[in-house]
């Protein structure tokens, strides 16, 4: 497999569930403590080698670009004053040799279209996809032993844990035959089942390292769960042509989309990296 040099950002989601926080500010841009939920996610990736950030945007999103630029007048002021810390940390959201580049999802169609939006940036090499809602903790990026995991097996790998069979109508859900203690090769995938339906409590979480074969699967998928053109379904597709595994993480995942994993981050990261109490 060709080395895994881009990651795609799908970033153009409402943010409802956080309203009125996102109502003139993207979800991404919330902070867990004193960082974006983005930042967390571009760090992730770059930890796994990726130099190449391509955000799918939509409206209202202004504010992650401007957070990955420079900020001239900002820097200048801290300067000014001394503030020679807070100066190397503005100027230090990204590394100077990783590109941001930026393109719009017209209209709000789903998780597949978003990353069909990329497909002329990314080309005909294998990507990583996080969705910074998922933050994870782990002492190795999650993107990382995902990256390693598709050397190995040569094929694309999905992240994936294991839920209570309750929630399983929240992640996409797969099945598959294990290939070791962590790695399974994908069957079968379907988005949101019930948990009567659901083929296995293995749920997908937001990270993939995908073949480029997968633009062309997401050409030909049709909207599904929601009316909306599904990340899950293209990969049911791929899965008959090319090899797709998942593997388990290490790592502690937080559910950011929601309150209930936002806070918990909060709390558990502001202990941990800020010796808050
Ligand atoms: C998306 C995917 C789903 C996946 C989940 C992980 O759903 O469609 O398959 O399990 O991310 O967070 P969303 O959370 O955007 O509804």
């Amino acid at each position: 497999m060709k080395p895994i040099r881009k990651a795609v950002f799908p970033v153009a989601g409402m943010g409802t569930r956080f309203l009125p926080a996102t109502k003139a500010m993207p979800k991404e841009m919330l902070p867990i403590v004193d960082k974006p939920l983005i930042q967390y996610a571009v760090e992730e990736a770059i930890a796994a080698g990726i130099t190449d950030l391509i955000f799918v945007t939509g409206r209202n999103k202004r504010a992650i670009e401007d957070h990955f630029d420079s900020a001239p007048e900002l820097e200048a002021e801290l300067a000014a004053k001394n503030k020679t810390q807070l100066l190397e940390i503005v100027r230090n959201v990204i590394p100077s040799y990783v590109n941001c580049i930026y393109t719009r999802q017209p209209a709000p169609l789903g998780l597949g279209h978003a990353v069909l939006c990329a497909a002329p940036i990314v080309g005909n090499e294998p990507f990583a996809v996080l969705l910074a809602d998922d933050l994870i903790d782990a002492p190795t990026a999650a993107t990382q032993q995902l990256v390693e995991t598709a050397h190995q097996q040569n094929g694309s790998v999905l992240a994936i844990q294991n839920v209570q069979r309750e929630h399983t109508s929240k992640y996409g859900i797969v099945s598959g035959d294990k290939v070791n203690g962590k790695t399974t090769l994908v069957k079968g995938i379907v988005e949101k089942p019930s948990p009567d339906q659901a083929p296995s409590t293995l749920a997908v979480v937001g990270r993939y390292v995908l073949e480029p074969e997968i633009f062309e699967h997401l050409r030909r998928t049709q909207a599904g769960v929601g009316g909306e053109i599904q990340l899950t379904d293209g990969i049911a597709s791929l899965l008959q042509e090319r090899s797709v595994f998942g593997h388990q993480y290490e790592g502690t995942r937080y559910d950011c989309g929601s309150k209930e994993g936002f806070f918990q981050a909060t709390i558990e990261l502001g202990r941990k990296y800020h010796g808050l109490q």
